[in-house]
C-alpha cells in the first residue's frame, strides 16, 4: 500500500507545498499534462480542483500538449506535469514545448525525484510511493490522485483525514478479494465491455479500463455515462456488461443509465457506495465502502486494481509485466 501517510505530511509541513499553492492560486492559465495512467490522475485532478477550489486547470495528453496548448503559454501561466518515473518523452517534450513559448513556472507531480523532468521543474511535488515494479501503475495512481485532493484542500486552507481514506482502501481490498469472482463470472468469455463513470467518477472508469487493458489484453472502454447513449448504446446486446461506477451524488443519473442498458438487455455491473435501488437495479453490485465525494473516486479505482490483477492471473497473464508495453517510454 502506498505511503499515503507521506503525502499528507508533506503537504503540511512543506514549504514546497505553499509555494505551489500560491502559483496555483495566482496563475492565468494552470496548463496540466501527462501520458497514460498519470493522465487520468490529472483529469481527476481537475475535477477536484474545479469542485473544491473553484480552480480551472487546462488538461493534455503530454502527446498533443504542442498542438493543444503550447502556442497559448505567456509567462504567467504554469505547467503541472504529472509523471510517476519523471522519464516519459511526451512529458519532457511538453516541458520543452511550455519553455520555448515563455511560459512560466513548472510544477511536477512526481515519484522519481532523480529524473530528467525533476531537473526541468521550478517545483517538485512528490507523490512519495516508493519504488513501483509493475508496469501498470497502481499505488502510483492512487498517491497522484491523493495529491491532487490535498492540493485543492490545501489551496481553501482544508485538509482531509487520511485515516478515514486509509480504512476504506483496506475495506476495499479486503471486499474485493470475496466479490471479484461473482464480477469475473459476469465478464466471463466476453472479449469486450464498457467501463462508465459521470462527472468526477469518469477519470475512474477510464483508468479501470485501461488497467483492464493492459493486463487481459481485452478490449474494455472507459466512456462518460452521459455520452454512452449518444451512439455507443448501439453495441448493447443480450448479456453485454456495462460497469457503471456512480457516486453516491449522482445516483439519479445512474439509475438512468442503467435504465438505459437494462432494456437492452445489456448486463449492469454497478459500483458505488452502498445503495438498496442501485444494488436492485443491478446484475452484480459492488458496494464500495465510502461516501465521501472526494475520496470515493480513489477508493474505487484500487477496487479495478484488484479486479484486474486477478483477471489477469484467471487468464494466465503476468499482471505485473504485459506483453508489448514498459514501464516508461522514452521514445515519441
Ligand atoms: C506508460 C506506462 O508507458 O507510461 C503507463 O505503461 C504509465 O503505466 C505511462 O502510466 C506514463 O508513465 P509516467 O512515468 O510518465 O507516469
Amino acid at each position: 500500500m502506498p505511503s499515503l501517510v507521506g503525502s499528507e505530511m508533506c503537504i503540511r509541513d512543506s514549504p514546497v507545498y505553499r509555494e505551489a499553492g500560491k502559483l496555483i492560486s495566482s496563475a492565468r492559465k494552470i496548463f496540466t499534462t501527462g501520458a497514460g495512467t498519470s493522465y487520468h490522475s490529472l483529469l481527476l485532478g481537475t475535477y477536484f480542483m474545479s469542485n473544491i477550489a473553484n480552480i480551472s486547470l487546462l488538461p493534455s495528453f503530454a502527446s498533443d500538449f504542442q498542438s493543444l496548448h503550447a502556442p497559448l503559454c505567456t509567462k504567467d501561466d504554469i505547467l503541472i506535469a504529472v509523471s510517476q518515473s519523471g522519464e516519459t518523452k511526451d512529458v519532457k517534450n511538453a516541458c520543452e514545448a511550455f519553455r520555448a513559448n515563455n511560459g512560466g513556472k513548472i510544477i511536477s507531480i512526481l515519484n522519481n525525484l532523480n529524473s530528467t523532468l525533476a531537473e526541468k521543474s521550478d517545483i517538485i511535488l512528490p507523490i512519495a510511493s516508493d519504488l513501483e515494479v509493475s508496469v501498470p501503475a497502481t499505488k502510483t495512481f492512487t498517491n497522484q490522485c491523493l495529491l491532487f485532493l490535498l492540493l485543492a484542500q490545501q489551496c481553501i486552507n482544508k485538509s482531509i483525514d487520511i485515516d478515514r481514506l486509509k480504512n476504506a482502501v483496506e475495506d476495499t481490498i479486503s471486499l474485493s478479494h470475496r466479490i471479484t469472482p461473482s464480477v469475473l463470472r459476469s465478464i466471463k468469455h466476453r472479449k469486450e465491455f464498457y467501463i462508465l463513470g459521470f462527472g468526477i467518477t469518469y477519470p475512474v472508469a477510464l483508468e479501470a479500463a485501461l488497467k483492464i487493458k493492459e493486463v487481459s489484453y481485452l478490449h474494455c472502454e472507459g466512456m462518460h455515462s452521459g455520452e454512452f447513449k449518444h451512439g455507443p448504446l448501439s453495441i448493447v446486446e443480450d448479456g453485454y456488461p456495462v460497469f457503471i461506477i456512480s457516486a453516491k451524488e449522482d445516483k439519479i443519473y445512474t439509475l438512468s443509465h442503467i435504465h438505459e442498458v437494462k432494456t437492452r438487455l445489456g448486463k449492469v455491473i454497478t459500483i458505488a457506495p452502498e445503495d438498496e435501488q442501485l444494488k436492485a437495479s443491478s446484475d452484480v453490485f459492488v458496494p464500495i465502502p465510502c461516501e465521501d465525494r472526494y475520496l470515493f473516486p480513489i477508493v474505487a479505482s484500487v477496487f479495478f486494481q484488484i479486479l484486474a490483477y486477478k483477471l489477469a492471473v484467471d487468464l494466465g497473464i503476468d499482471p505485473d509485466y504485459p506483453r508489448n508495453i514498459s514501464k516508461t517510454i522514452t521514445v515519441d
